[in-house]
């Protein structure tokens, strides 16, 4: 075993999203059980050209024709997201206006096993998805007649997950007579920082760079306007570096786990990294920049996470403290409140200098990233972008370089509907919609 993979495997944590190159895309076998596959091979991942072939059930006169002429306005978009452990769904009008939102998240289901188990999440999906829908069409306000299209997520997921909204969201396609279009989750993910800044009446200008970070991903990529489309909402992209091991999310879960802060790590993590002032703790450890040969935009966090358990395993004084928090948090007392009087110094310290190194290595690729491609505009998305360290000092790097940088809210930071429905408006303009055939595809490549 590499040093590496030090905590894979080897942490009692069921097989989930975490636990490979690219974290949510390794998924296990057998999760597809249950769930009805309706393939019927021919046409490309379901996914039909409508421009180039023609569109034929349910799109609208014009819509075929290809680009925004003929689309009215007001098109309303129900978004359904089901790729890991959040069941979501969303109606946005445009691209741009979410008239609801709504998102059940797993978390109390997958903590006690530290990790999304995806045989629990497809069951889950199957409980939640009808009753998430109808609270979305409802907070909207509509009648599953006035939408125009049903946009799903078709990958990259866990496929058990993602076959559950891809069957309910073609069902209730067909059986409305609309358009169905497949999202790439990532594609969401991008389109949550423009959505993000339509509330605020800001447009983010392209070409951008785009760092998406979270529990399955870290990932870095050139946003262009798609050709032809220039303000359809529609993106092509190209990919610019990504991690070799773990995901950043996936480094902060699997190190609040040791440190025995429960799941998932990062939003107690970034918590007590603020309350470490140099003043009161210092660092036990020093953690330098990560080195990636190769890609010098690649990342790289599961040294940074073995080097934050070997230090704790060489210094006995933390197992005390760290038994008391994991009796707690077994107990459900794992409120920040609760959690920070039983951390000592030296463990803020550690947590804060894990942080700096997670941070430091987003943001140095990224702006690295800005400068080779000559952009003005950073989007960071995904739920690490939440965190409020990163935020900050891409904040202040961006402002010194003279570049924007826009972050999503933290509810469109983490997996959401209204990013899928979103992103599914270019490609309804453009006649892009899928059909019958649409299936899941856990390792879907955006761009
Ligand atoms: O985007 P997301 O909801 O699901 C995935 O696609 O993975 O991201 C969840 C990940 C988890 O690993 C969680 O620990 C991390 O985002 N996360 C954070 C913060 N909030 C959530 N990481 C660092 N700081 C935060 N404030
Ligand atoms: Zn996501």
């Amino acid at each position: 075993m590499g040093e590496g993979e030090e905590l894979n495997g080897n942490e009692g944590q069921l097989p989930g999203r975490r636990g490979g190159a690219n974290g949510r895309d390794v998924v296990t076998e057998g999760a597809k059980d249950g769930v009805k596959d309706g393939v019927k091979h021919g046409v490309k991942d379901g996914v039909k050209d409508g421009v180039k072939h023609g569109v034929k059930d349910g799109v609208k006169d014009g819509v075929k024709d290809g680009v925004k002429d003929g689309v009215k306005d007001g098109v309303k978009i129900l978004g359904i997201e089901s790729s890991c452990d959040e069941t979501a769904a969303a109606v946005v009008v445009d691209g741009r206006k979410i008239l609801s939102s709504v998102v059940a998240s797993q978390i109390d289901i997958h903590r006690k096993y530290g990790g999304v188990v995806p045989e629990l999440a497809s069951r889950e999906h199957l409980r939640q998805i009808v009753p998430v829908v109808r609270e979305a069409l409802a907070q909207a306000g509509l009648q599953f007649e006035e939408l125009d299209a049903i946009a799903v997520t078709q990958g990259p997921g866990l496929v058990g997950s993602l076959l559950v909204g891809i069957t309910y969201g073609k069902t209730l396609a067909s059986a409305l007579g609309k358009p169905l279009v497949a999202v790439n989750h990532l594609d969401g993910h991008v389109h949550a920082a423009f959505l993000e800044a339509y509330q605020n009446e800001k447009v983010p200008r392209l070409p951008a760079v785009c760092l998406i970070v979270s529990g399955g991903h870290t990932v870095l990529y050139e946003v262009k306007n798609d050709a032809g489309s220039s303000d359809s909402g529609a993106f092509a992209y190209r990919k610019l570096g990504q991690t070799r091991d773990d995901a950043a999310g996936e480094a902060y879960d699997k190190v609040a786990k040791l440190l025995g802060l429960g799941y998932p790590g990062g939003p107690i993590l970034d918590r007590l990294a603020a309350a470490a002032t140099p003043g009161n703790a210092k660092a036990p450890a020093k953690f330098g920049p990560t080195k990636t040969r190769g890609n010098a935009l690649d990342f790289s966090f599961s040294g940074l996470k073995t080097a934050v358990l070997y230090h704790v395993r060489e210094h006995p004084e933390y197992t005390d403290e760290i038994r008391k928090r994991e009796e707690a948090v077994a107990a459900g007392r794992r409120a920040y409140a609760e959690l920070l009087p039983m951390c000592s110094a030296e463990t803020l310290g550690l947590v804060r200098e894990f942080q700096n190194a997670v941070v430091r290595d987003l943001v140095e690729r990224t702006m690295m990233a800005a400068e080779e491609c000559e952009v003005q505009t950073i989007l960071v998305s995904g739920g690490v972008s939440a965190n409020s360290q990163l935020r900050a000092v891409f904040a202040e790097r961006a402002r010194a370089k003279g570049l924007e940088v826009f972050f999503p809210d933290r509810a469109l930071s983490t997996d959401n509907a209204a990013m899928i429905a979103a992103a599914a408006y270019g490609d309804f303009v453009r006649g892009r919609v899928a059909d019958a055939s649409l299936n899941a595809k856990a390792s879907l490549p955006l761009g």
